[in-house]
């Protein structure tokens, strides 16, 4: 029989893209991330140790990305004002740098960078450092331009990430960004045990449920992307923490699948966006926590039943046994229950497999596709 070796297949570890084998190293991705860094039931960087000072210090922490790194940021975001009680802002580097911003020793600038030499954030890294503010950088590449820069990092540990659509660097980006929030809150001395416990528990049991997602929901979800491989435009609603994630949902459909699509925060709606919405029309619904949050998930709910009442075809991501959503779904796919600042690992990875699913559907390179670069060098 003749046995083609395939370099580049092997290259793939026999997955038929990059991106599917970066998809299916997400547990991984997570889970060592967190490796090394919990010490007796708390979040201890060791990178980070020396600055205790540094993070007393602070009066404002500011996140610096592009593209899916910045929607990392904006989930980040909730974790620092929650865990951290420091007030957040996450700006689009490429925006922050052309403005006049007030910044001292007292802001901490965090950058978000898969490659750590995307030039638009190396620039927004310098210019901030230069006008006094202290700098850490999260990324994903050892050594990297960006890192070197920065006062202070902390490494995601995705692995080498070689598709153009960031996958595994992003649920990494928001684990490293929970450590972090983790750390400083317990080094400014404003996280209780007990919150710092339960988070932990958290963190430590992502890895599984992405794993359970990749096991039992993966060959519906790509199999609903071959039957939509038509679509010509997709919308993705979320809130909360839930919104970023409809953000990323929509950028991942876009740049592999070149199909129009635009996340929304649900809340929106009514402000303009339901007017999109006509008989047929796809649109993905990320819902909350029934039982953390059911004051949000009440509202997402009535927010299905508005675009459902109007023609829209809606397709939603819920937690296992919410019942609630199925009357008006079309629909569903299941992730496992997790704390309210956790649902985001989980219900990013079914958006993740959907625009894959649909790149390859329309017979798309999923790794390299067209008009992209996997690190933006150039501002
Ligand atoms: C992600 O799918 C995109 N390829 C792109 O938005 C990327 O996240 C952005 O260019 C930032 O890259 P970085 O994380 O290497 O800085």
């Amino acid at each position: 029989f003749d046995v083609t070796w395939d370099a580049a297949a092997a290259e793939k570890g026999g997955w038929s893209s990059f991106m599917a084998k970066e998809v299916s190293e997400e547990p991984d991705a997570v889970a060592n991330t967190v490796r090394g860094r919990i010490h007796d039931g708390a979040v201890v960087i060791p990178e980070l140790d020396g600055l205790d000072d540094l993070f007393r210090g602070i009066h404002r922490i500011l996140v610096i990305a592009c593209g899916t790194a910045a929607y990392a940021g904006q989930v980040g975001k909730y974790a620092l004002e929650q865990w951290a009680r420091v007030p957040v802002d996450v700006e689009l580097a490429h925006e922050f740098r052309y403005r006049d911003p007030v910044l001292d020793s007292g802001t901490l600038v965090v950058s978000i960078s898969q490659s750590g030499e995307t030039m638009d954030t190396l620039m927004a890294v310098k210019y901030a450092r230069e006008r006094g503010a202290k700098t850490l950088s999260i990324c994903n590449t050892q050594g990297a331009t960006i890192p070197r820069e920065s006062d202070a990092i902390v490494y995601t540990h995705a692995g080498p990430e070689v598709a153009v659509a960031s996958t595994k660097a992003f649920v990494a980006q928001i684990t490293a960004l929970y450590l972090l929030a983790l750390h400083v809150g317990r080094v400014r001395g404003v996280l209780s045990e007990g919150d710092s416990a339960q988070a932990v528990a958290e963190l430590e049991g992502v890895a599984d449920k992405i794993a359970w997602i990749l096991t039992h929901e993966q060959e519906r979800t790509t199999q609903l992307a071959r039957w939509m491989a038509d679509t010509r435009s997709v919308l993705f609603l979320g809130r909360h923490v839930g919104f970023p994630i409809a953000l990323e949902g929509a950028l991942k459909l876009k740049e592999i699948s070149y199909i129009h699509a635009e996340g929304f925060a649900a809340g929106e709606l009514k402000h303009g966006p339901i007017a999109l919405i006509e008989p047929g029309q796809p649109v993905f619904v990320i819902v909350p926590s029934p039982v953390f949050s059911p004051l949000l998930h009440d509202k997402v709910v009535s927010n299905i039943q508005e675009i459902r009442a109007r023609g829209a075809r809606v397709i939603v991501i819920a937690e296992e046994g919410d019942a609630a959503v199925l009357p008006f779904a079309d629909e569903v796919l299941r992730i496992p229950l997790a704390g309210p600042l956790f649902e985001p690992l989980l219900a990013v990875v079914p958006l993740h497999i959907f625009a894959m699913g649909l790149a390859e559907a329309k017979g798309l390179d999923v790794d390299q596709p067209r008009n992209l670069a996997k690190s933006v060098t150039v501002e």
